[in-house]
């Protein structure tokens, strides 16, 4: 025997079952029965310890433990797999005439046999299917197209409310399906927390839930706070289960799901429109969102006898309720202007509460929607909100027009500085053209520069910007890199910059001189050129001076680059001022090509041809990792291939050639675990 295997593991093991165990029971007390039985910083320990144990014994940790909840995996792409049962969708309807039809149908084909329906929220989330083998988590997938889904196990273990282990009694092998909400306060705090670090907020928490279990991190999932609302239990034929839908959801209860508890059994048409009234009026009122209410018969046997039709079952529906609507009086036009002289009407309203907020403002887009909309003066406005969390002016309420009222006259001049404002051929927005003088535009510029997705300069925020712009110390961001330690000391009214705040800064500047071109690109700030944009030009150029080169016609063979930003980007190197920009920024030391990636050898020799489109690739991105890796790219599959390498949609022509020259096709997934090992 060697020595290591001597080590006795055992007291490990017990001490790590037992955290594992008290850890599991305190989540659910937390979670499912809104009770903490021991602090924060205790619970915090406790996990941490386990955390640190299965380090270092980590052929004793379980893949079920409850450290799994704080995430850590990193994904590196989500298989795709297929349902063991279809996951059906229900057929929909806005009206409650098709309710009471539906009703009546349902009454007629079950022909005199007692039953009843259930009631129940449908929530606005993403439905997903659990999968359970004696009790233990075994798989979570989306419900993608219905047959197959992407395999999201490692993020759904982060959902507090999903069970890695089921209690009580349960059937050995079956699936429970739902959907995962994205409550409304963890969903504002975390658009907030994104928005002051530069990101762009998610539209509804219906995204933002279906982004999160899609992302790579799954600590970053962890962080997400996201609930599972279960509905449905699937299980293989012969399986003993409740005979009623509503015990079914009951018994998912005792089994450790967090049920909502707003199943309502109802036993005629006016049940069902009574509880589809109140929550049609009080669903503002939850902690998520619902977008309408699902109506099921009860009785399981008879869900045979009533069938499919193609797609849905005909023993459900669901009544979903319209985008809520009010009308408020338009009480002024606010023209912001944007960092490229771009202006946007906003409505300033009278405040109206929308669907679970306050409504002050709402966009007017451009000109034309203004036109489009026939707004006057004086005019009340109908403002929606559906699944949005933006709310969105949807028309005019013509019943309040005052009489007389003269349609809104669109602004001539910037409303900064006052210049003729332009509006380009075939552009809807007009622009303010005096770039280098309007003040919104400049720190706007600034700003944009400095943000953390561009030259992530941190503690060059909108006030220091200002107050470097007004001391005359930066009015163009080449300005920023030549700052000097002097000029910024003692620097502000109030909040003077110091010693250390001004070393800061620089090291925070200097820093920037790493970051890739793709995003100097981005930092740039052309229009139309956001960051997807700016990494497809930088890959497909590869040095700004060949961007610099290129024509019209060459920038639109850039992948998603159309005749519009094509124009718009030759536009903006044809400036002189520009080119001079370029060329300071160049001076200064930030990069102004693409740094040659680390490839490895794993594709040498390998002949490949793509098809299809990929998760985390686009087309060019593709073909350039291929060659980092030594592989080659080949336009048609030929006795030469090594293999297909097929994304979603591959063409039929190249599979079928594939075939028949016995090439291997691989997917995405297969691809990045060659390459990636
Ligand atoms: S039952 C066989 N119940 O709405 C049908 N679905 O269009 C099983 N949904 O795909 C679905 N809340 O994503 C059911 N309480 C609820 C639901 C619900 C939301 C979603 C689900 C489904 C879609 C139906």
């Amino acid at each position: 025997m060697d020595l290591f295997s001597a080590i006795d593991t055992e007291p490990a093991r017990q001490r790590m079952e037992q955290l594992a165990a008290d850890l599991d029971r305190l989540n659910y007390e937390y979670y499912m029965n809104d009770r903490s039985l021991v602090s924060d910083e205790e619970f915090d320990r406790m996990m941490r310890e386990l955390q640190d144990l299965e380090a270092q014994y980590p052929e004793l940790a379980n893949p079920l433990s409850p450290t799994k909840r704080v995430g850590g995996e990193v994904n590196k792409s989500f298989r795709q797999v297929e349902h063991r049962f279809p996951m059906l969708s229900l057929g929909n309807t806005y009206s409650i005439e098709e309710i009471e039809e539906y009703e009546a149908r349902t009454r007629r084909l079950l022909d005199g046999t007692p039953f009843s329906y259930t009631c129940e929220l449908k929530y606005d989330g993403v439905a997903i299917g659990l999968s359970y083998r004696h009790g233990q988590l075994r798989q979570a997938v989306t419900r993608g197209n219905g047959t197959v889904g992407d395999d999201i196990t490692t993020n759904a273990k982060t959902v507090a409310t999903i069970p890695l282990r089921l209690q009580g009694e349960y059937p050995d092998d079956f699936e429970v399906r739902g959907e995962v909400v994205y409550p409304f306060a963890a969903f504002e705090a975390m658009n907030r927390q994104r928005e002051s670090e530069g990101d762009e907020p998610f539209a509804n928490p219906r995204n933002a839930a279906s982004g999160s279990l899609k992302l790579l991190d799954s600590a970053e999932c962890a962080r997400r706070k996201l609930l599972f609302c279960p509905y449905f239990v699937m299980a293989p034929a012969g399986t003993a289960l409740p005979a009623t839908h509503s015990a079914r959801v009951d018994w998912l209860s005792q089994m450790g799901f967090r049920v909502q508890p707003f199943l309502r059994e109802c036993k005629d048409i006016d049940e069902i429109k009574a509880y589809i009234e109140h929550w049609d009026r009080e669903r503002w009122q939850l902690p998520f969102g619902i977008d309408g209410i699902v109506i099921k018969v009860n009785q399981v046997p008879l869900w045979d006898q009533l069938g499919l039709t193609a797609k849905s079952p005909r023993w459900a529906i669901a009544f979903k309720f319209k985008a809520e609507r009010v009308s408020t009086p338009l009480e002024s036009i606010s023209y912001q202007v944007g960092r490229t002289g771009i202006i946007t009407p906003v409505a300033n309203l009278r405040p109206v509460w929308l669907g679970g907020t306050t409504v002050r403002r709402a966009t007017l887009v451009n000109a034309d929607f203004i036109a489009k909309m026939g707004i006057c003066v004086g005019d009340s406005l109908l403002i929606e909100k559906g699944g949005e969390i933006i709310p969105k002016v949807v028309g005019v309420d013509t019943d309040q027009r005052p009489a007389g009222a003269m349609p809104v006259q669109y602004i001539v001049r910037c409303p900064e500085c006052g210049t003729p404002l332009v509006r380009a051929e075939g552009e809807a927005g007009h622009y303010c053209p005096n770039a280098d003088g309007c003040h919104p535009q400049i720190i706007g510029r600034l700003e944009h520069f400095a943000s953390r997705r561009a030259m992530n300069i941190d503690s060059l925020g909108p006030e220091r910007l200002e107050m470097l712009y007004s001391a005359g110390l930066v009015r163009s961001v080449a300005d920023i890199y030549s700052l000097r330690r002097e000029q910024l000391i003692g620097l502000g009214d109030e909040a003077t910059i110091q010693d250390k705040s001004a070393d800061n800064l620089l090291a925070a500047i200097e820093a920037s001189k790493q970051v890739p071109f793709e995003r100097v690109l981005f930092a740039l700030g052309l229009r139309y050129v956001g960051e997807v944009g700016a990494k497809k030009l930088a890959l497909y150029f590869k040095t700004v001076d060949a961007l610099m080169a290129a024509t019209e016609e060459e920038l639109a063979q850039v992948e998603d680059v159309g005749q519009v930003t094509a124009r718009a980007i030759y536009a903006w190197f044809s400036d002189a001022n520009h080119r001079q920009l370029v060329e300071r920024l160049r001076a200064a030391g930030l990069q102004m090509q693409v740094a040659t990636v680390e490839g490895d050898d794993s594709l040498a020799g390998a002949v490949i041809v793509v098809s299809g489109t990929f998760e985390h690739f686009s087309r060019d991105e593709i073909k350039a990792d291929i060659e980092r890796h030594g592989g080659k790219v080949a336009s048609s599959p030929s006795s030469k291939t090594t293999f297909l390498l097929a994304g979603a949609k591959p063409g039929p022509e190249k599979l079928s050639k594939a075939a028949k020259l016995g090439i291997e096709v691989i997917d995405e997934a297969a691809y990045l675990a060659r390459t990636r090992k």
